[in-house]
């Protein structure tokens, strides 16, 4: 498998809505103090770029768990990395690189919901809304597209491509 020669969404297009996202999240957190949650791996790039775009005070925290062997969703989601420090009180803002069933994001955003946020929000790069499974509510999306593999800018098939600047499709060699 291989990523697509032209990329789905090139990386100027990302730049600009990453942008995009980063003014509403800042308009909407009215200069409160955000705790960033990027979900590892798949949203570093992402929460790297969407971090320093935004203009309000913040600090960072990771969460991991997974879901996917090669392009399939699993039914189980692992929870790998938890929190080292407590949400209670704190304005909380997941960072996800794709989603798709849903199932991974219900488990994190479930398991940060019960350390008593003052506030929970969901933002996601990509949405692939017809193969959702679970509902989860989703405050920012940068992009929806349709039911297809893709890799690059932090998403990976079996942990390769994770570094290309743009979103490919994956296709067969
Ligand atoms: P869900 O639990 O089915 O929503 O899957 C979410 C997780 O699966 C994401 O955080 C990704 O790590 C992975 N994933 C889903 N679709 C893709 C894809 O098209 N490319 C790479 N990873 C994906
Ligand atoms: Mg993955």
């Amino acid at each position: 498998m291989k990523p697509s020669k032209a990329p789905l969404i090139g990386a100027d297009a990302i730049a600009r809505r990453v942008a995009e996202l980063a003014d509403s999240i800042s308009h909407d957190s009215c200069g409160r103090e955000l705790l960033v949650v990027p979900v590892l791996k798949g949203s570093i790039i992402f929460a790297a770029d969407l971090v320093r775009a935004l203009s309000v005070p913040l600090t960072i925290d990771f969460v991991r768990a997974r879901s996917y062997q090669g392009t399939r969703s699993q039914g189980s989601v692992e929870f790998l990395v938890p929190l080292s420090e407590p949400v209670s009180g704190k304005h909380v803002l997941v960072v996800e690189d794709i989603i798709d069933t849903g199932r991974t994001t219900a488990v994190i955003m479930d398991r940060l919901e019960a350390g008593a946020p003052a506030s929970l929000r969901l933002c996601v790069l990509l949405d692939k809304h017809e193969a959702r499974v679970k509902t989860v509510q989703v405050d920012y999306v940068g992009f929806e597209i349709e039911n297809h593999f893709v890799v690059g800018y932090g998403l990976d098939y079996e942990e390769r491509f994770r570094e290309l600047p743009a979103v490919h499709l994956l296709e067969d060699e």
